[in-house]
């Protein structure tokens, strides 16, 4: 077994660990105007217009079985949905609110298409729900309301009662974790308590405000063992980095013990649907998003932003598809790894895992060595070594230095890995090397 031993956590993190990537699926309101899932806000969008989405919401081509059949073959084994953003508009039938998908014309409950159709194709299924809500009539103003600018802003705010708005919560989340059966994650997201604001009756909000102790407890009476995020601002089972590549392995800032760690990330920087965004992340990105997140340790999960109409367009087909292709022959360097033993130290350009039982260590070649990978401090510990892609035999020497050409790593127990002077097209190979 890994030496490496995370912190104790409520949750059932057993699953989580081995199964390493999810997709992430940002839909709602957000995807008609595709320009960006806070649009309400960044644009201070009034009721009157962004109701305007809400009238024509019409999800005519949505098939979820599509969905989870793409997340499988892209090696995804998890899935978190969006089932309120910050709009709040609600995309599963809760006795709570009007604002919800069934009162539109998709006319039926689209949560419960995504839970049965990834779970009749073996994947996890988690929830994302938004702590924040732009709709909600008791939910006061602050600095990233779209009313926060509005002449009578004030006047909106002030008789807003948060705690009826946390029991709101209560409510929804009761809902989403009763009428579905099994949920394996609860995302929450998130707090900003300490944010400067413009005015000073305005006031951040975090864990007093959801009353997320409240909050998190009925979670788990409902349904032992889910996991949770830690966006409430109280720590659960898992810190979510966002948008940025982590370089160690993610610790609890409060203890320093090593976390049980999710980044996520985009394909082009929105979560939600944007038609006019074009940096799209290239192959190589996301494959080596995943590759190091697992070699520090971590989890993927990786995103969608379905259009208004309910299909993943071409953009993210082809994204979906560089993860299928590279998954299918290199999936075991993911699946049941983690970070390499101490003892292992992937040199330039490479980035190892090691599998759970530590039998097997992966080498992921993000800069192509040519016809040798230098590989100091293994000689003596390997037993045979392949391309995972094609497993074919990789051959290698044991030797001192000096013994090769001239500007070689000088260290003791080199093991040198002898590779084909082309690349194999495959657009990060994986060495597998088998220990002793
Ligand atoms: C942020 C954003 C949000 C996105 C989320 C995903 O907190 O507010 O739009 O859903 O991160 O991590």
């Amino acid at each position: 077994m890994s030496s490496y031993k995370t912190q104790k956590t409520p949750g059932n993190t057993e699953w989580f660990v081995k199964d390493r990537f999810g997709m992430f699926i940002h839909w709602g309101l957000y995807s008609m105007p595709a320009r960006h899932e806070w649009i309400k806000s960044m644009e201070k969008i009034s009721e009157e217009k962004y109701d305007k989405y809400f009238k024509y919401f019409d999800p005519d081509m949505f098939d979820a079985k599509e969905w989870a059949k793409k997340a499988k073959e892209s090696g995804m084994k998890y899935a978190v949905f969006t089932t309120k953003h910050h709009e709040g508009f609600c995309m599963f039938d809760s006795a709570y609110t009007d604002y919800k998908c069934t009162n539109t014309a998709a006319g039926r409950d689209l949560v419960r298409e995504y839970v049965d159709a990834f779970r009749a194709e073996g994947l996890k299924v988690g929830f994302y729900y938004s702590l924040i809500d732009w709709h909600h009539p008791e939910f006061p103003l602050d600095h990233i309301h779209p009313r926060r600018s509005d002449a009578n802003a004030y006047e909106i705010s002030k008789d807003r009662d948060i705690t009826k708005y946390a029991e709101y919560m209560r409510n929804q989340v009761t809902e989403l974790l009763t009428n579905y059966g099994k949920i394996d994650i609860l995302w929450f997201d998130f707090s900003y308590s300490g944010a400067v604001q413009p005015q000073s009756w305005m006031k951040g909000k975090g864990k007093d405000d959801w009353e997320a102790e409240k909050l998190i407890a009925l979670a788990r009476s409902l349904q032992p063992g889910i996991i949770i995020d830690n966006r409430t601002e109280i720590d659960q089972d898992i810190r979510t980095p966002e948008q940025y590549q982590p370089q160690e392995w993610v610790r609890n800032p409060n203890t320093g013990e090593l976390a049980v760690w999710e980044a996520c990330q985009t394909f082009s920087g929105s979560w939600g649907y944007h038609r006019d965004e074009s940096t799209w992340k290239s192959p190589e990105m996301l494959l080596q998003m995943l590759i190091t997140t697992v070699s520090l340790g971590g989890n993927l999960l990786m995103n969608v932003g379905p259009t208004s109409r309910g299909y993943l367009d071409h953009r993210a087909e082809k994204a979906l598809k560089v993860y299928a292709d590279w998954m299918k022959y290199n999936s075991r360097s993911i699946y049941n790894c983690t970070m390499a033993e101490p003892e292992f130290k992937a040199p330039f350009g490479c980035r190892f895992t090691q599998s759970n039982d530590e039998k097997r260590l992966y080498i992921h070649l993000f800069d192509y060595p040519y016809s040798f990978l230098e590989l100091p401090g293994l000689a003596g510990k390997v037993d045979y070594a392949q391309f995972l892609h094609d497993g074919s035999e990789l051959l290698f020497l044991e030797k001192s230095p000096g013994h090769f050409s001239e500007g070689q790593t000088q260290s003791e127990n080199l093991l040198v890995i002898k590779l084909p002077h082309v690349k194999p097209d495959v657009i990060i190979p994986v060495i597998e090397v088998f220990l002793k």
